[in-house]
């Protein structure tokens, strides 16, 4: 029995997109149960449905508080039997309460180099500090914003003509071999979260988990250790 995600959306999709990609490929051993927005006119809604995906939208912005939004999630979540609840480019905080109802199967990617640059705008912030690297982080999610144990990051160099679009496009191209990597470990159950601490049941740990993603000009991402 291969394992079942459900994917988090707000918006564009593409982490979804190369998601599914990887799970129809089998590079990684699971299938997506279903996809939920939080926001109706979300472009990831409808790459969900072209690949056949079942998908629910709860509109966080018909729930009076925080916790009235997350028990209607709670309720869209167990409509799926699912093993891991993957965020991808979910943009609402999350409440430690539903973090807790939900830890150790709860994953986020966050576009930084984690712990630098968490929260919003990483990459203004990242050419505004005049970093020589930036890049991409795969985290089970904890109460504390963007700060839970890291399980794989990606490392794009920051170059002298980049923009925050250029640098953007490179980070994304890094998060979409990034994320179905770091998936295919859990489906795989090559670690866990034990405690604070991420435990790797394979040891030494893939060597992988620290990419170093090379974007060239046709956006095709090359990874070299
Ligand atoms: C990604 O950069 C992700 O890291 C961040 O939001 C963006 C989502 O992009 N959390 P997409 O919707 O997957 O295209």
């Amino acid at each position: 029995m291969t394992d079942r995600l459900i994917v988090l959306i707000s918006g564009r999709g593409s982490n979804l997109q190369a998601i599914q990609a990887a799970c129809v490929s089998g590079q990684i051993p699971a299938q997506i149960a279903g996809v939920i927005s939080n926001r109706p006119e979300a472009a990831g809604l409808a790459i969900a449905r072209r690949a056949g995906l079942p998908t629910q939208v709860v509109d966080h912005r018909r729930f009076a508080s925080r916790e009235d939004f997350e028990a209607a999630l709670d309720e869209a979540i167990a409509t799926w039997p699912s093993d891991w609840i993957v965020l991808a480019g979910f943009m609402r905080a999350l409440t430690p309460g539903f973090v807790d109802r939900h830890r150790g199967r709860l994953v986020n990617i966050h576009p930084s180099l984690l712990p630098a640059f968490t929260g919003l705008h990483t990459h203004s912030r990242a050419l505004r500090a005049g970093v020589c690297w930036h890049g991409a982080t795969v985290h089970f999610v904890t109460a504390e914003l963007d700060g839970g144990p890291i399980i794989a990051q990606a490392a794009v160099p920051v170059d002298p003509e980049d923009d925050e679009a250029r640098l953007a496009n490179k980070v994304l191209a890094a998060e979409h071999r990034l994320y179905p990597l770091a998936l295919a470990w859990l489906c795989r159950g090559a670690l866990k979260l034990e405690g604070d601490r991420v435990h790797w049941r394979q040891s030494p740990p893939p060597q992988e988990r620290s990419l170093l993603a090379m974007i060239p000009e046709d956006g095709t991402c090359t990874v070299q250790r």
